[in-house]
């Protein structure tokens, strides 16, 4: 493929990883297309600095309206687009937000995918598939660590539906030879992450606290544990996995995990205050079922497609408070 060629579709470009990948596809010379959500807001804040970059809105990266549940438009702005490679990153994402609303997760994670992987089969011009797994579909893993070859046992509704559309992706490989991948993504966070997620959660009131802008933090279970990487290092992942000669799944993880706990400790360090004066239990955050202990082995990725972590847990801490230590200072 040459670079004038590639064009890339990325499905959730306002989120999180839809954000830093953007940048990295703009890097790497590829133009870019996004889908977003008619929303009552016009500012999407995580992707705002490159929609004003004159240079590159509406010259390298484009915004096309649409949503999941839309399949007529989906398959339009394939037509228009006619990308090389999509990354499908779109769908509600919160874990404990699936127990309360589980219809619409499953059908952005798992009936949006299908939609989604019907309009690729049917597309005149080659192209690459990124599906945005996840850890989740291991749930109560009878393996540690897992591998991508570790049985699916979901423990959430989220989970569930990322099960159903991982192996969708395989059977679509398998029956019709489409190069499409599973990017088996752990946990991994940035200064972008929603503000709902229990790390940004942390770093925020971690923050704020020091400022005296907020007095305590309330979270649900301490003691769970996760395998956290860096966004930045994980939109790296999707992208390479997209650039091999042959499609494959694989498992995106640093390898450790850490408690809730842990990261709060960490985070009211890096601001000096002592956390047990400010953390307090609110069992409305703890979620009906919490998986067994999610921990990834990255080998294949590292061995074939040379994929390393950047940083460390700590310093992934010390970014996400600093990052809103400087945006209060602002
Ligand atoms: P995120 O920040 O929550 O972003 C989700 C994106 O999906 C947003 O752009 C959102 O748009 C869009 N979206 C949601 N529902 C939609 C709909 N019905 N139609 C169109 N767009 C819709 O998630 P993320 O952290 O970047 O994660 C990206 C993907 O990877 C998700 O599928 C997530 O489940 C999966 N994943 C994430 C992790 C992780 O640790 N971050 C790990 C494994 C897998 P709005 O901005 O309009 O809300
Ligand atoms: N969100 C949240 N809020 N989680 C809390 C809180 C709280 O106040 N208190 C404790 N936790 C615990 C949760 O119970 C969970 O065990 C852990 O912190 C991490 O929660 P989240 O940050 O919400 O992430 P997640 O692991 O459930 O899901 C994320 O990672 C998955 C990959 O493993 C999401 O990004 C998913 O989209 C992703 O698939």
């Amino acid at each position: 493929m040459t670079m004038a060629q590639r064009t890339a579709l990325i499905t959730g470009i306002t989120g999180q990883d839809g954000s830093y990948l953007t940048e990295l596809l703009l890097g790497e010379g590829y133009a870019v297309h996004g889908v977003v959500r008619r929303t009552s807001n016009l500012q999407r804040s995580r992707i705002e600095h490159l929609r004003r970059d004159e240079k590159i809105y509406g010259k390298r990266l484009f915004l096309h309206y649409g949503d999941l549940s839309d399949g007529t438009t989906l398959r339009r702005i394939f037509r228009a687009v006619q990308p090389t490679e999509v990354y499908h990153l779109a769908g509600q994402s919160h874990v404990g937000l699936s127990f309360e609303i589980p219809e619409s997760t499953c059908d952005e994670a798992g009936m949006a995918t299908l939609r989604l992987l019907e309009i690729a089969r049917d597309q005149p011009q080659p192209l690459r598939f990124y599906h945005a797994s996840s850890s989740e579909i291991f749930g109560n893993a009878i393996e540690l660590p897992q591998t991508e070859n570790t049985p699916m046992l979901p423990a959430s509704p989220y989970g569930c539906a990322k099960a159903f559309a991982t192996q969708l992706v395989r059977v679509y490989r398998q029956s019709y030879g489409l190069f499409v991948c599973n990017g088996i993504l752990y946990n991994h966070e940035s200064p972008r992450r929603g503000e709902n997620f229990v790390t940004r959660k942390i770093a925020r009131a971690a923050a704020r606290i020091s400022r005296g802008l907020d007095t305590d933090l309330t979270l649900g279970n301490l003691e769970s544990r996760r395998d956290w990487g860096r966004a930045q290092d994980y939109v790296r992942a999707m992208w390479l996995m997209l650039q091999q000669e042959t499609p494959d799944d694989y498992v995106v993880a640093t390898g450790e995990t850490h408690s809730v706990r842990e990261f709060v400790e960490a985070a009211f360090a890096v601001v000096d205050l002592p956390w047990k004066k400010y953390v307090r239990h609110d069992p409305s955050f703890d979620r009906p079922a919490e998986p067994a202990q999610l921990v990834g082995c990255a080998d294949k990725i590292r061995k074939r497609l040379g994929w390393e972590v950047t940083g460390t847990f700590l310093q992934l801490v010390r970014e996400m408070v600093e990052a809103e230590l400087e945006q209060l200072g602002r």
